[in-house]
């Protein structure tokens, strides 16, 4: 066996964005492009020698070919051993409770989420750190320096590993652990929650649910959860074989991609429960019959009845959410007397506060939850914590919502995308609102007074980094809100998002349409930012 060094010359883009390197397909088979990533990931880490690190993602295309890769280079760079997930496969939520259980160095996964995937779709690379969670900026931003003046990587001359079956194998210096990529994590959450109340429920014969694997890295996972640790039946699971093109679809969990849940849940004789995930297993959507839950007030939820699971029945030391989700877990943390962190976008943010036990909770509008268990998002968390709560409270999904909302006032809140637009008109928007700030505070916008305006910048509690231009925010005296931001994980031109929200503390005028109740919001948007003008279109492509 003889460890290569191959000369390689660098790509000028392989700049993480919010969730590490993610390119089309077609990208990543250029020559040495993967090769160099994984390089620069190497060269920017110390003390990688002898070392254990994680490997798996969500099993779209390419994914098979990248772990041998992966694997070969941690051998020839000196790693001590890879643990990596049978066939090449790990939830995002599992690579991280995998590198926390085991005290890893670090991990790589593989993983564009949610975005399409198969030969003509999207990959992704990202490193995790030892706690489990995305690599902070200061991190990412050493690799992107790496990457741009690579020369040469580091490899073996050997044939694939047999990924397929549990085994420790040899790989030059290095030892190869192949793991059930189900079992710790099953395990963990078996920990959080009470699973012989939601036993009880899911067997009580007065309640059905269903999940949606959407053909993507969650389905395995929910077959151990819900069906033999469960005891829920096999029609509980929709679509839960993975593919390697997820079946052709897109598997974000929202009601515009997860349509075939949605018509089973807004549908005659509709279940009580329904839940879907995402491609690599991170996000959530909770649905109940005929109901939707907004992430934002999924958050809040979870926040406010915490103490009636296992896992978190001490309470919470705070809740975090990122800045363009809704305040609703602003209330709740006033209620309870907590704090409440307001970060920027991406999950990577949370990290600190979670290390620090400043925050227990977080979340983000665009369906992410999770807590201070692992360092990702988490999909089956969020769905296991809310069949918790009706296993506890044994009240529907909109009673628990609306009653909520009788408490703390309801958020109304949605998100516009505008997907694939022009970069470049994409980005005169944005330094057209950055121009206006400031300027905008006192003027009147029908019943809407601005209250302030600026581009949030966030100065990390813990360790005092600062990130800058994390969004356009334009708040209104009464507390609501619209943000302008750029999305950071899209592939193809520009992703223009469009939060809104706006609060209704009154009961009886808290079930309106959330289009409806923002309507106001939504012309003030286009009168602020000209969004039609600047990106050529004259609606949104996804409404969330
Ligand atoms: C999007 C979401 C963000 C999330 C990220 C990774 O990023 O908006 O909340 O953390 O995906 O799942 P964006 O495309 O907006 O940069
Ligand atoms: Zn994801």
């Amino acid at each position: 066996m003889t460890r290569l060094e191959v000369s390689t010359q660098p790509y000028p883009d392989q700049k993480p964005g919010t969730s590490g390197l993610r390119k089309r397909v077609r990208v990543f088979q250029q020559a040495n492009y993967l090769e160099n990533f994984v390089q620069s990931i190497f060269n920017s880490l110390e003390g990688l020698q002898g070392a254990t690190l994680v490997v798996g993602g969500d099993g779209r295309y390419y994914n098979r070919h990248a772990v041998q890769v992966i694997l070969r280079m941690a051998a020839a760079n000196g790693f001590g051993k890879v643990m990596v997930g049978r066939g090449g496969l790990l939830s995002t939520p599992a690579a991280s409770c995998v590198i926390r259980k085991y005290a890893t160095f670090g991990g790589i996964i593989l993983s564009a989420s949610h975005n399409p995937a198969g030969e003509n779709g999207d990959f992704g690379i990202k490193y995790n750190i030892g706690n489990g969670g995305p690599a902070p900026e200061k991190i990412t931003e050493a690799m992107y320096a790496e990457s741009k003046k690579i020369s040469r990587y580091l490899t073996l001359d050997t044939p694939d590993v047999d990924l397929d079956s549990i085994a420790t194998l040899q790989l030059g210096d290095m030892q190869v652990e192949v793991i059930d990529p189900v079992s710790d994590y099953a395990d963990l959450m078996q920990s959080l929650f009470d699973f012989d109340r939601i036993h009880a429920l899911i067997n009580s014969g007065i309640f059905s649910m269903r999940f949606d694997g959407m053909h993507a890295i969650t389905g395995p996972y929910a077959a151990e959860i819900f069906e033999t640790r469960l005891g829920a039946t096999p029609d509980t699971l929709m679509n839960a074989e993975p593919k390697e093109d997820f079946g052709g679809g897109h598997p974000d969990p929202n009601l515009v991609y997860a349509r075939e849940l949605v018509e089973v849940m807004f549908g005659a004789n509709a279940p009580d429960f329904g839940a879907a995930s995402d491609g690599d297993g991170d996000r959530n959507m909770i649905l109940g019959r005929k109901f939707f839950v907004t992430p934002s007030d999924s958050l809040a939820v979870l926040a406010a009845n915490a103490h009636l699971t296992p896992g978190y029945r001490l309470g919470l030391a705070g809740i975090a959410r990122s800045m363009p989700t809704s305040q609703a877990a602003d209330r709740v943390a006033n209620r309870l007397g907590i704090e409440l962190y307001e970060t920027p976008t991406g999950w990577k943010f949370f990290g600190n506060l979670l290390d620090a036990g400043k925050a227990t909770i977080c979340g983000e509008e665009s369906f992410g939850t999770g807590s201070n268990h692992v360092r990702e998002k988490d999909g089956l968390w969020a769905v296991l914590f809310w069949l918790n709560l009706l296993a506890v409270r044994r009240e529907s999904v909109q009673d628990i919502v609306t009653s909520h909302w009788h408490a703390y006032g309801r958020n109304y809140y949605s998100r516009h995308d505008y997907e694939g637009v022009d970069a470049d008109g994409a980005g005169q928007l944005v330094d057209a609102l950055r121009k206006l700030n400031g300027n905008l505070t006192g003027k009147r916008y029908a019943d809407y007074e601005v209250a302030f305006s600026d581009d949030f910048a966030y100065t990390d509690p813990v360790d005092g980094s600062i990130s800058e231009h994390q969004g356009i925010r334009v708040g209104f005296t009464d507390g609501s809100r619209i943000v302008f931001r750029l999305s950071g994980t899209g592939t193809e031109g520009a992703t223009l998002r469009v939060y809104l929200e706006r609060y209704e503390a009154d009961p009886d005028k808290q079930g309106l349409d959330a289009q409806d109740a923002l309507s106001e919001l939504i012309r003030i948007a286009e009168e602020v930012a000209g969004i039609k003008h600047h990106t050529g279109r004259q609606a949104p492509t996804v409404i969330t």
